[in-house]
């Protein structure tokens, strides 16, 4: 078999072509989940975690409801009261009913001088004038949608499935030991496996994140190690003298 280094030049042209554009595209790839997973400390283990399974402790509403019971001039004794109102109707599945009696109240009261639909538009906060509105920011973060993760599945494992099968092709043909090689051509495939289970799991549970940082440690960056490593054969190591 013709090895890298023995190859033609049109041969090599081509090879080199698909290397630099798909390795320029999977590093745009790894910045694009820098910058869209990450968080404001950048891409920690937490970061990642949230990004599948979300931050299930608190709705929106909880969060920043003390700031804004104080943004509203509320006296400290009325704080609580809205407060636990708001907590057991987010406990108790958000009923219209209860949130007529016993919600509704408070923030017709304190809140809508600032979230009307008029002042929202001027403000760009959330309009909290009808049910539904109020049930929008009272939602848990869940994380990823199973939708969004399946999509995201079509495209990253067709896509990478082909351009994993061409750089290990490429690689194949390098002059290397044969363990290690067959090893750097199966890993990204594994790995993306690894990964793509990894999310279904981690929206499940946030201890899986390992399985996500894992196969995404080694899935992308090995089919790009595997193209460096042509790319020197192919343009650095001398041809086979034909004998
Ligand atoms: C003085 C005006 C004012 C009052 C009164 C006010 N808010 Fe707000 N609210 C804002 C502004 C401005 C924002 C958007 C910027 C921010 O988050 O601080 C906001 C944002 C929010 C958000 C969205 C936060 C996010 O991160 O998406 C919620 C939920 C909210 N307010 C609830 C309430 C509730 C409940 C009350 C009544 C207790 C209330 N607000 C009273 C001005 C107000």
């Amino acid at each position: 078999m013709r090895q890298l280094p023995d190859l033609t030049i049109a041969e090599k042209l081509v090879h080199t072509g698909f290397i630099f554009l798909v390795g320029l595209g999977l590093l745009v790839a790894e910045a694009y989940v820098y910058v869209t997973v990450g968080g404001k400390h950048g891409l920690t283990v937490q970061a990642v975690a949230q990004h599948y399974y979300g931050n299930r402790s608190s709705s929106t509403l909880q969060t920043v409801l003390p700031r804004m019971m104080s943004y509203a001039g509320m006296p400290a004794s009325e704080q609580p009261k809205m407060t636990a109102a708001i907590d057991h109707w987010i406990a108790n599945g958000e009923t219209q009913q209860e949130y007529a009696s016993s919600v509704k109240p408070f923030i017709d009261g304190n809140c809508l001088k600032c979230h009307s639909v008029a002042m929202s538009k001027v403000l760009h906060n959330p309009p909290l004038v009808t049910y539904a509105d109020v049930k929008k920011v009272a939602q848990v973060d869940t994380g990823m949608s199973i939708s969004t993760m399946l999509l995201n599945g079509m495209v990253h494992l067709t896509m990478l499935g082909v351009i994993f099968w061409i750089a290990g092709w490429i690689f194949s043909k390098a002059r290397f030991p044969s363990l290690p090689k067959h090893i750097l051509i199966i890993l990204p495939f594994v790995a993306m496996i690894v990964d793509f289970s990894g999310w279904f799991l981690t929206h499940q549970n946030p201890v899986f994140v390992w399985l996500v940082l894992i196969g995404g440690a080694l899935s992308c960056p090995v089919a790009l190690l595997e193209m460096f490593l042509s790319l020197i054969q192919l343009w650095v190591l001398k041809p086979r003298p034909t004998t």
